[in-house]
């Protein structure tokens, strides 16, 4: 067994990438600042509190970092080569289980090299966790680039209690079962004692892929999982639909200096009568293209006018050096330069496309300039910005649309739904949208906001964590009575 360095922590968050980046300052020199995610927000006072640390890839290759404190968190970094970015991240993760796990939008590549890097950066995270851990302690690994650490943790400390939180979703069976190694990953994801999904329906495909796969027996939540000495244990795979720091976007909706930009967004856009916004990192599982084609077709049969309606794009760079990614950003700018070039005038642009990533501040000031958002993903685990702007709109104005494909849909049912792959659908729903009255806008905004300030992102990681303890004192009685 390894043995735990010092210090050893009651609760360890495994994650691809550690809570902080790496910034450069003139004056300064090389130091990390906060990434700005939710879970990052959300996990703070809890890592606070239980003396935690989290394991994590530094997010640029060939760097070799000391573990660090960083705001209370003790940060353990996990360093990855070039060829191990290549392999474990660009390849592995995003070029096999991110297709794949996206019901196959682009096509997964199935490489036996990039397998191996997979099997190799887990085993190096899973070393780094069982290092790390106090002992009896809980570790809570997060997302499909680690999907093999709950087995190898597992076995390396039968003393911790694990989770594992899935934040993409799951295929059908039908689907997953292309996966050349399909059954070294359920057994990998099935070391964890919770196994949380974002949708019911994506704890269903995994149970139905275990049964299918392994012959184990499930019922309702719960997984009957042999263990090596002829015993089984109960394993938990259960939706646990994740979501945002719902009160730092209300208390940044409130400031003087942002509702004052997203006046001057409107502004410098002329004006408009209606702004519709798409935020997305560019990927093709957020439906762009689809988006694109229905806004361009609006605009060509005249139901709109480039005078009164402007689309804005943020299209935030994402994992540029792989191929399909490459593909994607071609065909969105050709798109976007072919509708603007048809439709603009000197005054007023068709759409706004921004290739870049904002700040949350900016975020907000667009969420509040903007009338219309459009969420119309292929398929997504959840889709946090179709959150974060309702949870902007303390107006209770604006309408958002939202695609069925993403998580977001089922909490979110006073949204304007469609199924992206429909254009014409799409096209209508565009239209009541914009069209919407104020009262009915109001209606709907406040049922959408209800549910984010009900359930945000430290209500998530409580519900999450609390299922582990119950596991941790199960397996404690069950120790006990042996
Ligand atoms: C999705 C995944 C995350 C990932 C994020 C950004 O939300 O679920 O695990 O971190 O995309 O992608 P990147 O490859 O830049 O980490």
């Amino acid at each position: 067994m390894t043995e735990p360095a010092a210090p050893a922590a009651e609760l360890v968050v495994v994650a691809n990438r550690l809570p902080v980046d790496r910034v450069v300052d003139a004056v300064e020199g090389p130091g990390w600042r906060r990434s700005p995610g939710g879970l990052v927000t959300a996990l703070e006072p809890v890592m606070r509190r239980a003396d935690g640390a989290w394991v994590g890839w530094p997010g640029q290759p060939d760097i070799e970092v000391e573990p660090f404190e960083f705001e209370g968190t003790h940060l353990v970094p996990v360093a990855l080569s070039a060829e191990e970015v290549e392999l474990y991240y660009e390849g592995m993760s995003n070029d096999t289980f991110w297709p794949l796990y996206h019901d196959v939008i682009a096509a997964p590549r199935y490489r036996r090299l990039w397998w191996d890097a997979y099997v190799k950066v887990n085993r190096r995270f899973a070393d780094a966790a069982a290092g790390v851990a106090a002992e009896g302690g809980t570790v809570w690994v997060q997302d499909y680039q680690l999907q093999l650490v709950p087995q190898m943790l597992r076995e390396a400390r039968p003393d911790l209690t694990i989770g594992y939180f899935h934040h993409i979703p799951f295929p059908a069976y039908g689907l997953y079962s292309q996966l050349p190694w399909r059954r070294q990953v359920l057994e990998g994801l099935l070391g964890a004692d919770v196994i949380g999904f974002q949708r019911v329906a994506d704890a269903g495909n995994f149970a139905r892929a275990v049964r299918r796969q392994l012959r184990y027996q499930t019922k309702a939540t719960g997984i009957t999982v042999p263990e090596p000495d002829g015993s089984t244990r109960n394993a938990l795979a259960r939706a646990f639909p994740i979501s945002i720091d719902t009160g730092s976007y209300i208390e940044l909706a409130a400031r003087a200096d942002i509702r004052a930009r997203a006046a001057e967004i409107r502004e410098s856009l002329g004006n408009p009568k209606k702004i519709l916004l798409g935020v997305d990192r560019l990927d093709y599982t957020k439906g762009i293209r689809h988006r694109l084609k229905a806004f361009g077709e609006l605009l060509e049969d005249g139901r709109i006018d480039v005078e009164d309606v402007t689309l804005v794009q943020v299209a935030s760079p994402s994992r540029e050096r792989v191929e399909a990614y490459m593909q994607l950003r071609d065909e969105i700018e050709l798109t976007v330069g072919r509708i603007n070039g048809d439709h603009d005038t000197m005054g007023h642009t068709a759409i706004r496309y921004l290739h870049q990533a904002y700040p949350r501040e900016e975020m907000v000031a667009l969420f509040l300039a903007a009338d219309v958002m459009l969420v119309t993903a292929l398929r997504d685990g959840m889709n946090l910005v179709a959150k974060e702007y309702v949870a902007s709109r303390t107006d209770n104005r604006g309408v958002l649309v939202l695609s069925e494909f993403a998580g977001a849909a089922d909490e979110l049912p006073s949204a304007i739904r469609i199924n992206p792959h429909d254009i014409h659908g799409m096209k209508e729903a565009i239209m009541r949208a914009i069209e919407m009255p104020a009262a009915e806008q109001g209606r709907r905004m406040r049922a959408l906001r209800k549910k984010v300030i009900e359930n945000d992102v430290a209500t998530w990681s409580r519900s999450f964590l609390d299922a582990l303890e119950v596991a941790r004192t199960a397996k404690r009685a069950k120790q006990a009575g042996a």
